[in-house]
């Protein structure tokens, strides 16, 4: 790994690229870039991305400084704010210092053990119902279907249900989120109709106006909801969030939630069938299981869990993490001046060969307590993030992932070509641009060794 020592006045701009050639390069194939620049000009340098020069940090130590932020100067709001400000303004990703820190504390009590517990019961009986209605074959979509499941699952267990809406409202709502996501990338950054960023400031509106109508009623009524939980949340001073607070928090959730679980689900098919002893392997420890496990049960599948985390390896959900300096800092002795959008590229770090031997071989051992290629650098694995912002819902994601992995186990047995390399669009967050197709069957449950009678 190549070092910095000296502290300088600024570091090197990769000028030779043509200006929006690393957005192009990165929604195409991001690693590849990250492995040029690192290779060229450190775990520190510079890049022009999306309109603007970023300092970019590459490789665990640049990255973990950056998100364990010592002195305080990575502001997230202002870095994530450039990206997706407008649409997921005072999410609690985008609160600062302070601020972040009181609403963190009070939303943790949505995601206590118990509430976990809640919300795992929900999800057994809700993604059983979701899986009905796939029609397995060669060649199925998985992506699309697979991203239908967990908005309905966010539906049901974020927003309480049908309850709330009737169908042609609940398409508007999921549309107008999606659109919402698609925004960070594109190129045109004002709401211009027909664009990106014009969409999704219509699809931010009728969140707000569709979650404001009914915030009073879910305080009231007493439910067991993400949304009913975070509106009667009160904190040992009594205070509570504000109907806004309320709003703009369930609006980040349901982002935060929903392409992560729907990609991390998917990057674990693709895997599990290129590798059927593993899929063998998992199946029977889900079989051994009811169709409805708890929460003790389903975080007792360890075979999955391996898989789980290879997979996040692999194919981090969230590949870059956006801060910007709120004041004069430095990174690994490279100097960086206050008001610097910041890049903390952590995809590269899961394919090191300095941390990870053989990096690009799927080898979900690579987890097991005997080996625990993790620990050979704190911030060798990081697809949840690390510090004050660290992903709050990863206990949530761990118990939904593994729940709609274990029903997929018990009714179906797939395979993918062990030639196939999903073509993965990264637009915004990563997502299969094919649909990832695979050979998808039923289960017969009598040829299943560990089947229930
Ligand atoms: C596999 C799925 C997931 C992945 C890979 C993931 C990843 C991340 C990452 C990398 C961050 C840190 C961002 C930063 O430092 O700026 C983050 C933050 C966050 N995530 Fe997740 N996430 C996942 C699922 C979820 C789910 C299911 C929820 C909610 C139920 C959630 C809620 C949050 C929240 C609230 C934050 C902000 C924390 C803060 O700023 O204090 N995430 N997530």
């Amino acid at each position: 790994m190549s070092t910095q020592t000296a502290a300088r006045p600024s570091t090197p701009l990769r000028r030779a690229v043509p200006y929006v050639g690393p957005t192009l390069a990165y929604v195409n194939d991001p690693l590849t870039l990250m492995r040029d620049q690192y290779d060229r000009f450190g775990p520190v340098s510079e890049m022009p991305f999306i309109g603007r020069t970023w300092t970019v940090l590459l490789g665990p130590e640049a990255c973990g400084t950056a998100l364990r932020n010592p002195d305080k100067a990575f502001g997230s709001e202002l870095g994530w704010g450039y990206l997706v400000g407008p649409f997921f303004h005072r999410g609690l990703m985008l609160l600062d210092f302070e601020e972040h820190h009181r609403h963190r504390r009070l939303m943790q009590e949505a995601f206590t053990r118990d509430r976990l517990r809640g919300y795992t019961a929900k999800l057994g009986p809700a993604v059983d119902q979701g899986l009905d209605a796939w029609k397995p074959g060669p060649g199925f979509q998985v992506y699309p279907a697979l991203k239908e499941l967990t908005l309905d699952l966010a539906t049901q267990i974020f927003m309480g249900g049908a309850d709330l809406a009737d169908t042609a409202e609940l398409d508007r709502v999921n549309q107008a989120f999606i659109d919402c996501v698609q925004a960070a990338t594109g190129y045109v950054r004002a709401p211009v109709p027909g664009t990106r960023w014009g969409r999704a400031t219509k699809g931010r509106k009728l969140l707000v106006d569709f979650l404001s109508r009914h915030v009073e009623a879910k305080r009231e009524s007493g439910g067991d909801d993400l949304f009913s939980v975070l509106s009667r949340l009160t904190d040992e001073d009594g205070s509570s969030f504000t109907d806004d607070d309320v709003v703009n928090h369930m609006i980040f959730l349901l982002m935060a939630a929903h392409d992560t679980s729907t990609i991390t689900v998917s990057t674990m098919m693709r895997f599990l069938g290129q590798h059927p002893e593993w899929q063998e392997r998992c199946r029977e420890e889900s079989m051994a299981l009811g169709p409805h496990p708890d929460l003790d049960a389903v975080n007792g599948l360890t075979s999955l869990d391996l898989v789980m985390k290879e997979s996040l390896r692999l194919v981090p959900p969230v590949p870059v993490i956006a801060r910007r300096t709120v004041k004069d800092t430095e990174v690994m002795g490279v100097h960086i001046p206050a008001g610097r959008l910041t890049a903390v590229m952590v995809h590269l770090q899961h394919h090191m060969p300095e941390y990870w031997p053989d990096p690009e071989r799927f080898d979900p051992e690579r987890f097991a307590p005997d080996r625990r290629e993790d620990k050979v650098h704190r911030d060798a694995w990081e697809p949840f993030g690390g510090g004050v912002h660290k992903c709050l819902g990863l206990h949530f994601a761990g118990a939904e992932v593994q729940m709609i992995m274990h029903q997929l186990l018990r009714r179906f047995r797939w395979t993918v070509p062990a030639d196939y390399t999903t073509p993965l669009n990264y637009h915004s967050l990563p997502f299969p641009s094919d649909g990832q197709p695979i050979d998808l069957q039923p289960l017969t449950m009598s040829t299943t060794p560990g089947a229930p009678a």
